[in-house]
C-alpha cells in the first residue's frame, strides 16, 4: 500500500469570479521508503499539491489517501492526528518558531502529542547529535545559519518517526554546500530508516537523489517523461525539464 496516494486531485481557486485550476487531474503515488522528486516551473502548483497531499488544504475534487485513509472521510481533529503520526514537513522558509531554543524546536512533535519531553533526552540528544546539532541546542532561531536553521527543521520533522517527509523547496535558501547536506539528510533518513521522501526542488542535482522524478506543468503531472534511478545524473534531470519544454 502506498503511504500516500493522490487520484484525480483537482484544487481550483476563484480568481475575480473566474475559476482558476491550479492542479488538474493530479495521480501520484509514493510507495514507503521511496524517494520521489517533483520539479516544474514557479507557480505550477508544487506547494499547492504538498500541502494537499499533507491535509494542510482541501482538493477541490480528487482523493488523497495517506497511511490508507481517505483524508475526506476524517474530522479535522483525526487528520492532525493522522498527519502527526504519519508525516513530517520541511519548508523552504524553515518554519521555526522564533522564541523557542533549537531543542525546543525539536522536542515540539513530543510536547504537541502530549508526551514526556524529559524522558526522550537520549532520543532528542541523538537526532541532535545526527544533524551536527549538538553544540547548538540552547541557541534561536535568529543565532543559526540558514543551513543550521534548515537541519534544525529536518530534525523536528524527523522527530516522530514519521513514514513520509514532505519537503518544499528545502535548498532553496541554502548555499549549495548546505544545500547538498541537506539532500544527504534526506537520503540518509531513506536509506538508512526507510522513510518515504517526497521532494519538491528546482534544483536538477537535488532531484537527481531521488528513484524517480516527476514533473508538474501549468498544474498537470507529466506521465512523461518519468525519470527513473538509481544512479540519475542532473544532466538526465536537465534533458528531462528541456523534453518537457520547462
Ligand atoms: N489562495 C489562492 N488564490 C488564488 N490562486 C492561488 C492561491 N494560492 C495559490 N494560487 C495560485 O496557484 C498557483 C500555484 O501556486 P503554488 O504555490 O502551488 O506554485 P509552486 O509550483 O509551488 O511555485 P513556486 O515554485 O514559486 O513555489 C500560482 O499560480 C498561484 O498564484
Ligand atoms: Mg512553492
Amino acid at each position: 500500500m502506498p503511504i500516500v496516494r493522490a487520484s484525480g486531485l483537482f484544487r481550483i481557486y476563484a480568481v475575480d469570479g473566474t475559476p482558476s485550476p491550479v492542479l488538474r487531474d493530479v495521480d501520484l503515488s509514493v510507495e514507503p521508503g521511496e524517494f520521489v522528486a517533483v520539479m516544474g516551473p514557479s507557480g505550477s502548483g508544487k506547494s499547492t499539491l504538498l500541502h494537499l497531499l499533507a491535509g494542510l488544504d482541501e482538493p477541490s475534487a480528487g482523493t488523497v489517501e495517506l497511511d490508507g485513509r481517505d483524508l475526506a472521510k476524517l474530522s479535522e481533529n483525526e487528520r492532525t492526528l493522522l498527519r502527526r503520526r504519519t508525516l513530517g514537513f520541511i519548508f523552504q522558509f524553515f518554519n521555526l518558531i522564533p522564541n523557542l531554543t533549537v531543542e525546543e524546536n525539536v522536542a515540539l512533535p513530543w510536547l504537541l502529542s502530549g508526551e514526556e519531553v524529559r524522558s526522550r533526552e537520549g532520543d532528542l540528544a541523538a537526532l541532535l547529535g545526527s544533524l551536527g546539532l549538538a553544540g547548538k541546542r540552547r541557541f534561536l532561531p535568529h543565532q543559526l545559519s540558514g543551513g543550521e536553521m534548515q537541519r534544525a527543521s529536518i530534525a523536528r520533522a524527523l522527530a516522530g518517526k514519521p513514514k513520509l517527509l514532505l519537503a518544499d523547496e528545502p535548498t532553496g535558501n541554502l548555499s549549495s554546500k548546505a544545500g547538498e547536506e541537506v539532500i544527504a539528510l534526506l537520503r540518509a533518513a531513506r536509506d538508512r530508516e526507510g522513510r518515504a521522501v517526497l521532494l519538491v526542488t528546482h534544483n536538477p542535482r537535488d532531484a537527481a537523489a531521488a528513484d524517480r522524478v516527476l514533473f508538474l506543468k501549468d498544474g498537470v503531472l507529466s506521465p512523461e517523461p518519468v525519470l527513473r534511478g538509481p544512479g540519475l545524473e542532473a544532466e538526465d534531470v536537465v534533458e528531462g525539464l528541456r523534453a518537457l519544454g520547462i
